[in-house]
């Protein structure tokens, strides 16, 4: 990698928490007794069958308590490039995990939301949530039952903090992007919406969106993002 970068957004995908031992959304172990991914994390699946997108959430959030489960590589990589960059940064992540957060990063962004917390529907509070949700669970503020959800994004809802994440991409000059598959908006077209960028792309395998970057990795991202993050490091 050449040249001075000063201004780094990342963009992180189910990719880098595979190593991890959480599966990702596509690859072969991508559905969910027998459901595709699109099928479940609809508002429209939440309003016919709730209890079985809160069993979805539900297995995934327990998961993550399983204490086998915790940061690789990448992330902590990631973690050294955020602590020793001089630089504006700003990771951006698909995934709902808190693996970032256990590596210690700091300045991120989950735009697809975070599986330990939950929303309420009805008096519109979000929280930190550990436990299993149910369509007989209370809020713990309003204390209405079946209006808890989990705080995720689901298809046809709105990303977060999406104008952050597009005043971060216009003004970067280093775009990476890690362990994703590129085929779910808008983060599929963040690429593009950094006009100044040098684009990096690591993946496991050539993605859909390859022609778009200027530089591709094909490897596995606890190899290949140490090896970026001491590049840039050393830059
Ligand atoms: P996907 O499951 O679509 O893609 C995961 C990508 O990671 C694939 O391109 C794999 O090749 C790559 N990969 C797997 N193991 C890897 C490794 N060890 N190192 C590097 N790359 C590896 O997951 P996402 O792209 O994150 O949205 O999916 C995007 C969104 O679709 C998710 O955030 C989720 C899902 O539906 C919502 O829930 C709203």
């Amino acid at each position: 990698m050449t040249g001075i970068h000063r201004s780094i957004v990342i963009l992180t995908g189910a990719g880098i928490s595979a190593e991890s031992g959480l599966a990702t959304f596509r690859g072969a172990g991508g559905l969910w007794m027998g459901h595709r991914v699109e099928d479940v994390a609809t508002p429209e699946a939440f309003a016919r069958q709730p209890e079985m997108v809160h069993a979805f959430y539900n297995a995934r959030r327990r998961q993550l308590a399983d204490s086998a489960i915790a940061p690789n590589a990448a992330h902590e990589a990631l973690v050294r490039l955020e602590d020793g960059w001089a630089g504006d940064f700003l990771l951006v992540t698909q995934n709902v995990d808190d693996l970032h957060e256990r590596a210690g990063s700091k300045r991120i962004v989950h735009m697809h939301g975070e599986l330990r917390r939950a929303r309420c529907t009805t008096c519109d509070r979000g929280f930190a949530w550990l436990d299993d949700l149910g369509t007989d669970t209370a809020c713990p503020h309003c204390a209405r039952t079946g209006s808890l959800r989990p705080d995720i994004v689901w298809f046809g809802e709105m990303p977060m903090d999406l104008e952050r994440i597009h005043r971060a991409l216009q003004g970067c000059d280093l775009f990476i992007s890690i362990g994703t598959s590129g085929l779910v908006y808008p983060a599929a077209g963040f690429v593009e919406a950094a006009p100044a960028a040098r684009t990096v792309e690591i993946n496991l395998e050539p993605t859909s969106r390859r022609s778009m970057f200027d530089e591709h990795r094909t490897g596995p991202a606890g190899t290949l993002v140490p090896a970026l993050v001491h590049e840039l490091l050393q830059a």
